[in-house]
């Protein structure tokens, strides 16, 4: 039926005419052959899993190609996790690399391992105010060398629960939807030319922005399934306001990476179980999470592969995606693009 190289072995799946929900697969390794039956929806899984695996050894041997001595690189987040090791992978092809984030010591250790000049920079996305004065000290600092690359992945999936600030929004929604939009915005004047990449959570059908009620705040306590909502919400912000920012500036590239499932602490840095940070741990080691420093070869190869201006949306497979319904209309994005635009004008300048 099909089959698939990687370094360490060949997978091939047989057909059975025995079982039309199940397939045998074949995976020749340096030990023989291994047979085994699984069910059609496992094959899909692990077609995945293959595919995410071709897509980090693509983008490995291309980025070997590539140097990025002179361009300035800001990586928000990159203070552990999935922005760490983009940070160190950019550092190694030789750009200069800020990192941001609100944990010096966790800074320390990821500048410690930086192949090239990288410094930190302290920043709490958590309110618009701090976003907006981090944005202006990036302008001053990337004003006489322009800012190449920006990559955001701060914050984290979303828990269920709203904890409102005190400018009166919610926290998740200021660092993971406002933070991103609003920094890439307020930094356009350095990045004209540059691109600005979002780790999180592209492209969910059915997802959509209540303009009455963006942070969820007042109606998350009607959703059954709370976490949902936010993440579909996420999702719908993420990409209007990519594809906002693209069309209304020509010449910058906008792209919403998903990343999959990497095995970094997120979970447990934002409050879920132990158990999350030990099943993290367990995919990881079973192959089913990424490794941290893959998914950063990808998320680097996306960024640097081509020069095509507009806004992109890709699955950490390298497949590219397609928004939802509510993102694709036009009307939709103009009032949400207002409304966001306005409210950090407003609070953020205050
Ligand atoms: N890991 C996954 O499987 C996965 C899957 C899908 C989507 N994602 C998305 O990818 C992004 C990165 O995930 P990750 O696994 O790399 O998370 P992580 O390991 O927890 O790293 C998150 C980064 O965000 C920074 N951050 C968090 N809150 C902040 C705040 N208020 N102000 C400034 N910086 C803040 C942290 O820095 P400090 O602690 O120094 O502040 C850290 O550098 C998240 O948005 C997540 O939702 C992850």
């Amino acid at each position: 039926m099909g089959q698939l190289y990687t370094f360490s072995s060949l997978v091939k799946t047989v057909s059975t005419r025995t079982c039309p929900a199940s397939f045998v697969v074949e995976k020749i390794t340096s030990w023989g052959v291994i047979k085994r039956r699984v069910p059609r929806c496992h094959l899909s899984s692990t077609a995945r899993m293959f595919a995410t695996t071709v897509a980090v050894i693509t983008a490995k041997s291309a980025n070997r190609e590539v140097s990025l001595a002179g361009k300035q690189a800001l990586v928000i987040g990159g203070t552990q996790g999935i922005g760490a090791s983009i940070a160190l992978r950019l550092s190694s092809l030789g750009a200069a690399v800020t990192i941001a984030g609100r944990n010096e010591k966790l800074a320390e250790s990821v500048i410690s391992k930086a192949e090239n000049k990288m410094e930190f920079e302290k920043v709490d996305l958590s309110l618009i105010s701090g976003i907006y004065k981090f944005a202006a000290e990036m302008k001053k600092k990337f004003g006489p060398t322009g800012l190449h690359y920006m990559f955001n992945s701060a914050g984290s999936p979303p828990g269920g629960s709203i904890t409102l600030t005190c400018e009166g929004f919610a926290q998740d929604f200021t660092i993971q939807c406002m933070g991103r939009l609003l920094v890439t915005y307020k930094l356009l004047p350095v990045l004209k030319d540059g691109t600005s990449v979002w780790v999180a959570a592209p492209a969910s059908k059915g997802g959509k922005v209540d303009l009455e009620d963006p942070d969820l705040s007042k109606t998350l306590k009607n959703y059954w399934v709370k976490f949902l909502a936010q993440a579909l919400r996420d999702s719908a912000f993420l990409d209007s306001m990519a594809m906002e920012l693209a069309e209304r500036n020509p010449n910058l590239r906008v792209l919403h990476l998903f990343p999959g499932i990497v095995g970094t602490n997120v979970l447990s840095n934002n409050g879920f179980n132990w158990i999350f940070g030990f099943a993290s741990r367990l995919l990881t080691r079973a192959g089913i999470a990424q490794k941290p420093d893959d998914y950063a070869e990808v998320a680097v190869y996306l960024a640097i592969k081509d020069h095509s201006t507009g806004v992109h949306f890709y699955g950490p497979n390298l497949k590219s995606l397609t928004p939802g319904e509510w993102v694709m209309n036009d009307g939709n994005r103009k009032k949400l693009w207002d409304w966001a635009i306005k409210t950090g004008e407003r609070i953020g300048t205050k």
